[in-house]
């Protein structure tokens, strides 16, 4: 049996193909999303993994609508794999605001599903660390969330010759639409609060999103059904001016020493359609990769997801694990990884197995990794796999010329051995 195509086995290293995923490279990803989290007060939470359909249909948008891995469920129920965590964040927040101190400050690692075209950097599922802050309306809450984004990157080593975080304001687009509709037809409204709401908007969003990816003549004349050109987008684009929002978000980086890791980037608008002001998305310096993150403030979403119950403003970010992942082995940034345990026990003399399991019981109840021969083992061979382990120190439990067993540890990097009573076998492995 194969596997379905766009997901992936996860196997522990040394990996037994080039292509292959490894789960020590995951585990070492979200520990470095978790510990960076953390300093930054957020707390983690977690949702279930399907929902009703319907808390998706109206609040994504269409891209991820189009995407959604669904199905009926034994009970009759519309139901579908989260293709994003958003929606059940919301949901989680409105069901019990209250409970919570302003501003709540969470994150989460789910693994997502969405009916994608594999492609490079896009597959059918794929964990994506969540950072959302709810009830602050303050730019403010942009930049501590964009710093988090910043700090979580360079937590890999990546530094700003490897990243950038384009900044974009979904505020200032709807300036310039607003504009445009007015010296076209007075008295039209704009792209109105919700993005998507007035007539057009999420189509026009739908067409800057894909303007670096999509042929030009096309996209020229998408715009130009909407009432656009090509030219004036572009001119909007290029000027980059920034919004008041935006200037504020800039300023708070650059008192924390990050600003280099920002460019204010309209072209960045966001596909999904509950965005209502600053939108970010990190890319690869080289622009070799997709969108390794993505964000934005999403103030009417618990509004719209509780039927009007409770009005919070919100945003937060997403970063999928396989544009990172893809990244860090591109740049050399993942570690070798392997078993490394911290002793490897040799048991040549069979009959001194019983002595051998004690110790090594004794040595893992204390927190070491402890690995040994489970059956009768050539003694080369023992010493051959505590080598290809790159364990830390080798144990032989001998018999001790005064009676009863003693301990011999060998530290293998710097080949010292030291011979101890059994007793403090703790000990000696210690300062070995
Ligand atoms: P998104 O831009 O759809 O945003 O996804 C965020 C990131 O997840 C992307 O930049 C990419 O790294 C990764 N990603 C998305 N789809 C795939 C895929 N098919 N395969 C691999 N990686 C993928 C959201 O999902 C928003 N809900 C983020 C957010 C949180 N906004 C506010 N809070």
């Amino acid at each position: 049996m194969e596997r379905l195509p766009g997901f992936r086995d996860f196997y522990p290293e040394p990996l037994p193909g080039a292509d292959s995923w490894s789960a020590d490279a995951r585990q070492y990803i979200f520990e470095r999303w978790r510990a960076v989290a953390r300093r930054y007060g957020f707390r983690e939470y977690d949702g279930p993994p399907v929902e009703p359909l319907e808390l998706y249909t109206t609040k994504s948008g269409e891209e991820i609508v189009g995407q959604l891995y669904n199905f009926e469920d034994k009970g009759g129920r519309s139901v579908a794999l989260r293709p994003e965590m958003t929606p059940t964040v919301a949901r989680m927040i409105a069901a019990c605001e209250r409970s919570y101190k302003k501003p709540v400050k969470w994150f989460a690692i789910p693994q997502l599903f969405r009916f994608e075209r594999q492609q490079k950097g896009r597959l059918k599922e794929h964990f994506q660390l969540n950072a959302d802050i709810f009830g602050e309306s303050d730019p403010a809450a942009e930049a501590e969330l964009i710093a988090l984004l910043i700090d979580t990157l360079r937590a890999f080593g990546l530094g700003a010759e490897d990243f950038v975080i384009r900044l974009s304001s979904r505020d200032a687009w709807e300036e310039f639409h607003t504009r445009r509709r007015a010296e076209q037809a007075p008295g039209d409204g704009g792209l109105g609060q919700d993005g998507a709401g007035a007539p057009g908007a999420g189509e026009f969003y739908q067409v800057i999103d894909k303007l670096d990816r999509a042929d030009r003549q096309e996209s020229a004349r998408k715009l130009e059904a909407l009432g656009f050109s090509l030219g004036e987008v572009t001119e909007f684009i290029e000027r980059a001016r920034p919004t008041p929002g935006l200037e504020s978000i800039l300023g708070s980086l650059e008192a924390r020493g990050l600003r280099e890791f920002v460019r204010v980037d309209y072209q960045v608008v966001r596909g999904l359609a509950y965005y209502t002001g600053a939108v970010f998305e990190a890319f690869d310096r080289k622009g070799e990769f997709r969108a390794i993150a993505g964000g934005g403030r999403y103030d009417n979403l618990v509004e719209l997801v509780s039927a009007g119950k409770v009005r919070l403003p919100a945003l937060g970010f997403g970063m999928g694990d396989v544009v990172l992942a893809e990244l860090l082995k591109a740049r050399g940034l993942l570690p070798v990884f392997g078993a490394h345990p911290d002793v490897y026990c040799l048991i040549e003399d069979e009959r001194l197995r019983a002595e051998s399991l004690k110790a090594v019981q004794a040595l893992r109840e204390a927190g070491f990794s402890v690995e040994y021969p489970l059956t009768r083992t050539n003694a080369d061979k023992q010493f051959k796999r505590a080598m290809e382990m790159r364990a830390g120190r080798t144990l032989r439990i001998e018999r001790a010329v005064e009676g009863g067993v003693a301990a011999r540890v060998k530290n293998l990097t710097s080949r010292k051995e030291t011979v101890g009573g059994i007793e403090g076998l703790v000990e000696l492995v210690k300062g070995a």
